[in-house]
């Protein structure tokens, strides 16, 4: 995932992207063969073209070389449960302020869909501590982890998270499983005081209930939202949106982890100059 060479190096993940926008991601190695749908291409004719070239296949069909963005790897890991798709995801990393050195908790980890983004975002120094109840779904998130080279940046739990979480003052909490207002005392013990806890569920009825928990336990500024996406078919002469469109993935909660006592100002309005 380093960005050192212009040209593809064997070693690296490649995005192949053929012209009927097929897409394809192989880890690049010597001797090696990569069958698609419009022929058969040689790892050793990729390793040492620059990145954006176009390649032909055994039959003629031409592809795009491309570095895969953190969406693409996303889009294209195995997975056995629903994933946290990069529409979301985008919008978790910056209402939550994850960036580089952040610590975050998430639970549970499923396939790892949101564990790729979390891990990705807060390198080279911050830790995701990722909870999974269910041994084959923590297997599969390691794996993805490791085909994309960011295990290193992860901690996984297996544990199911009534028991609580290990860590104190993370950052940030996100919770991507059916009950997550079964959990948010124990979010609150693990966030840092104003920390940011998140959640997303498929039904407005859950997230009333888990609304009603955030008030209970010490969270404030609860916001609940909706992030509509709707592709254009990008061709200048007939610019319109696609004909199909994905209509819900499911509904984004984000509330703060509040200090229970108040503070009263020991300023009187006389005293204000
Ligand atoms: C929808 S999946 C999470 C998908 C993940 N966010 C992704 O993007 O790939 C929900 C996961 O939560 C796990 N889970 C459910 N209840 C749990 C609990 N109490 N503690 C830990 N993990 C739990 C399930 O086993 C399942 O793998």
């Amino acid at each position: 995932m380093t960005h050192e060479f212009l040209e593809a190096q064997a070693g690296d993940l490649a995005l192949l992207v053929g012209s009927d926008r097929k897409r394809q991601i192989v880890r690049l190695g010597p001797g090696q063969m990569i069958q698609t749908h419009r022929g058969v291409l040689a790892h050793d004719d990729l390793i040492g073209c620059p990145w954006g070239s176009q390649i032909s296949s055994h039959l003629g069909a031409p592809f795009l070389l491309l570095r895969p963005s953190i969406a693409d790897l996303v889009l294209h890991l195995r997975r056995t449960t629903q994933i946290v798709y990069p529409k979301e995801a985008g919008r978790i990393l910056l209402k939550m302020g994850i960036g580089p050195g952040s610590r975050v908790v998430e639970a549970g980890s499923g396939s790892g869909g949101l564990t790729l983004v979390l891990a990705h975002a807060v390198r080279p120094d911050g830790r995701v501590y990722s909870y999974e109840v269910r041994p084959e779904m923590q297997r599969l998130t390691r794996k993805n982890l490791e085909r994309m080279g960011l295990d290193g940046v992860v901690e996984l739990r297996l544990r199911d998270v009534v028991e609580g979480f290990e860590e104190r003052g993370v950052d940030a909490l996100f919770l991507d499983l059916p009950n997550p207002w079964d959990y948010v005392a124990q979010a609150h013990a693990a966030l840092v005081n104003g920390g940011h806890f998140g959640a997303i569920l498929p039904t407005t009825n859950q997230v009333s209930t888990l609304l009603t928990a955030l008030e209970r336990h010490a969270f404030g500024l609860m916001e609940v939202e909706e992030n509509l996406l709707r592709p254009y078919k990008a061709v200048p002469a007939r610019l319109r949106p696609m004909d199909r469109m994905v209509a819900h993935t499911g509904f984004l909660v984000f509330a703060r982890a509040l200090v229970v006592a108040t503070v009263h100002s020991t300023k009187g309005e006389a005293d204000v100059p």
